[in-house]
């Protein structure tokens, strides 16, 4: 393609900014979602009726509702309660809260996976719920657990590109730029899905050998 080089030679910054913010966001966005997660999951697997529901309904509220519902409501909800937070604080927290909940179902469905006599097995050594969680449950869990971190994390870094209608410089932002600035449409597009896909398939590579290793190990 004619005048490629000087494309990239006039755009390229764009794209690497862009596509800092959007990694930045997705790894923020997970590591959060993952502390969050886990105890909305430690809440559904109690005995306790309340914080049972509690987790309940919002794991039930955040997966029912669009991720761009969410980061708008943050956004201006914190505007109205006086917080006046960000787009990028804004964003990073609606991607944080929106990821703990699918998150959570990632760690109940872990330890599931762990069969009961597991745990009956601990109890009868003489060990209580927690320490069978921690020593017994968790370390087998973990197995199932990372890998479908790992693809959580393939998952945001697609799905912060919706933070864009909020004006954060991600990749999808910084492409619009690139498209006003250049008049084309199409091509800085293509940039941007190309540097989405060499992300994500970098990343579901890289746990793809990991996952081996573990199971290995
Ligand atoms: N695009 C969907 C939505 O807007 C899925 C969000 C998935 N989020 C996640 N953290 N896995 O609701």
């Amino acid at each position: 393609m004619v005048g490629e080089e000087s494309f990239w030679n006039k755009y390229g910054s764009y794209y690497v900014k862009g596509t800092l913010y959007t990694l930045l966001l997705a790894f923020v966005g997970v590591l959060c979602g993952t502390v969050i997660g886990a105890f909305l999951s430690l809440m559904k697997l109690s005995k306790n009726k309340i914080l049972k529901a509690l987790a309940f309904v919002y794991i039930e509220y955040v997966r029912g509702t669009p991720l761009l519902v969410q980061i708008f409501l943050v956004f201006f909800g914190s505007n109205v309660i006086g917080l006046d937070l960000s787009a990028i604080a804004s964003s990073l927290i609606a991607l944080s809260l929106n990821s703990a909940a699918y998150v959570a179902e990632i760690f109940r469905a872990g330890i599931k996976a762990v069969d009961d006599g597991q745990t009956e097995a601990a109890r009868s050594l003489g060990m209580n719920k927690v320490q069978s969680l921690r020593h017994i449950v968790l370390p087998q869990a973990i197995k199932n657990i990372l890998p479908a971190l790992g693809n959580e994390f393939v998952t945001v870094i697609k799905e912060s590109s919706v933070v864009s209608v909020i004006g954060v410089s991600e990749l999808m932002f910084q492409s619009g730029v690139v498209q006003g600035a250049s008049f084309k449409p199409f091509l800085p597009i293509v940039i941007a899905s190309l540097i989405y896909f060499f992300l994500t398939f970098t990343l579901s590579r890289l746990l793809g050998v990991a996952e081996r290793k573990m199971n290995n190990a």
